[in-house]
């Protein structure tokens, strides 16, 4: 078995993920390489959701009796961890949400219907980049569509990372919002945080990080990024889907509106208007996703007893690995950085001219998962002249091994095709 330095007891961290013992395609093993669409959920964590819903279950902040009670304090408990677990500096700037898209979009609308200062008008400027998610380019478009605000964007250069050589003639004194990816989810780069990070707040700019391929897998802590937004989705750290998180800086959440009305984010309602509680609630109207932000919390649990520094230190030796056999294989073009220096844990690649759906397809007959397609980043394929890529992407307790077996299953793919 290969070993690298820097690994995780793969086998024993892999114990406590029952789906990874899958038989698939009449009982071949199942080789799990999509970890950047989700990830798989710990015992640890679907223990916690059924014990939620077998002795807690009930709504938050409203009942009087036991159960809303105990439901309401593993609910604000998860808050807690989350905020621990990014260093936050006030449990009251973690805002529960359904994902990341939800995260994004949040922002987007405070800031779309926002007073001066942080109003958003066609005298201004929103920033993105060229390597966002879908959920990171749409809510921006409909704001500056809305709004008349102009969109513009970082370009890429041709090894997959932030073209910043005109960062002064993008970021300028009319940019309102600067928002970009920590981790691009189709390049797999990990974009320099602190330059663009200044040059926002040299003209005044609020800073937007979308950490959903960063948070699973880094230590993260808010304060250190100096962003004054962090989203980020619980389903890729071995969390429950339905739960995404939207850090904010206390003052921006104080001071910005409210997006979505409804039960439990107001203070008092009358026939004619209403006043709104202080956040987190102002941003969590109705019955919030409670069963899921407790699993998140376990979650972070799990994540944490095996720390992150370990975690990360895992996949950038997995990482290292994967990059160095799959440049053996013959005609494959990784789409993103080639060094494991500055990347996750995320790779994408074509191989010669062969489909990334067919190449997908054949994987999958032999037990290997992984994505195709444009990832949700479809500019990104835009850029590089590809109608979509084959990703695979790491996570703690992926294995040198399952890299071979993605190796191996693309030779056999080479082979198929002829
Ligand atoms: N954003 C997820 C991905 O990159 C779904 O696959």
């Amino acid at each position: 078995m290969t070993q690298l330095p820097g690994l995780l007891d793969t086998e024993a961290i892999r114990k406590d993920f029952p789906i990874l013992d899958r038989l698939v395609h009449d009982g071949k093993k199942l080789v799990y390489l999509d970890n950047a669409a989700t990830s798989q959920t710990p015992r640890q964590v679907l223990d916690v959701l059924s014990e939620y819903y077998e002795v807690h279950n009930a709504n938050v902040h409203r009942g009087v009796h036991v159960l809303a009670e105990e439901a309401t304090a593993l609910y604000e408990g998860a808050r807690d961890k989350v905020a621990a677990f990014i260093n936050a500096p006030s449990r009251d700037e973690v805002i529960f949400t359904k994902n990341a898209s939800e995260s994004l979009n949040l922002v987007a609308n405070m800031l779309g219907w926002a007073d001066e200062p942080y109003r958003v008008d066609s005298d201004t400027e929103i920033v993105i980049t060229e390597m966002e998610h879908h959920s990171n380019i749409v809510p921006w478009q409909l704001l500056s569509q809305r709004t008349g605000a102009k969109l513009k964007w970082f370009g890429l250069t041709d090894d997959g990372r932030l073209d910043l050589s005109n960062i002064e003639e993008i970021i300028t004194e009319k940019t309102k919002v600067v928002s970009f990816v920590l981790v691009s989810n189709i390049l797999g780069t990990v974009n320099p945080v602190e330059a663009i990070v200044r040059r926002a707040q040299q003209v005044g700019a609020l800073v937007v990080i979308d950490a959903s391929q960063a948070a699973p897998h880094m230590t993260m802590d808010v304060q250190a990024l100096q962003a004054d937004f962090v989203a980020f989705t619980g389903h890729k750290m071995c969390g429950p889907t339905g739960i995404g998180v939207l850090w904010g800086r206390q003052e921006l959440l104080e001071d910005l509106p409210p997006f979505l009305g409804g039960g439990e984010m107001i203070e008092t309602v009358s026939m004619h208007s209403s006043t709104y509680a202080p956040a987190p609630h102002k941003f969590e109207a109705g019955t919030p996703p409670i069963a899921q932000a407790v699993g998140l919390g376990a979650a972070v649990d799990y994540l944490t007893s095996i720390g992150m520094d370990n975690i990360a230190r895992h996949e950038h030796a997995v990482t290292e690995y994967a990059v160095r056999r799959l440049l053996e294989v013959p005609e494959l073009r990784i789409i993103g950085p080639t060094t494991a220096e500055d990347r996750g844990a995320a790779i994408s690649f074509t191989l010669g001219d062969i489909h990334p759906h067919d190449v997908g397809q054949v994987l999958d007959e032999q037990g290997i998962a992984v994505r195709v397609g444009h990832h949700c980043a479809r500019p990104v394929c835009l850029r590089y002249g590809i109608p979509a890529t084959t990703r695979a992407s790491f996570y703690l307790y992926s294995t040198p091994a399952e890299v071979d077996a993605l190796v191996e299953g693309l030779e056999h793919v080479r082979n198929f095709f002829g």
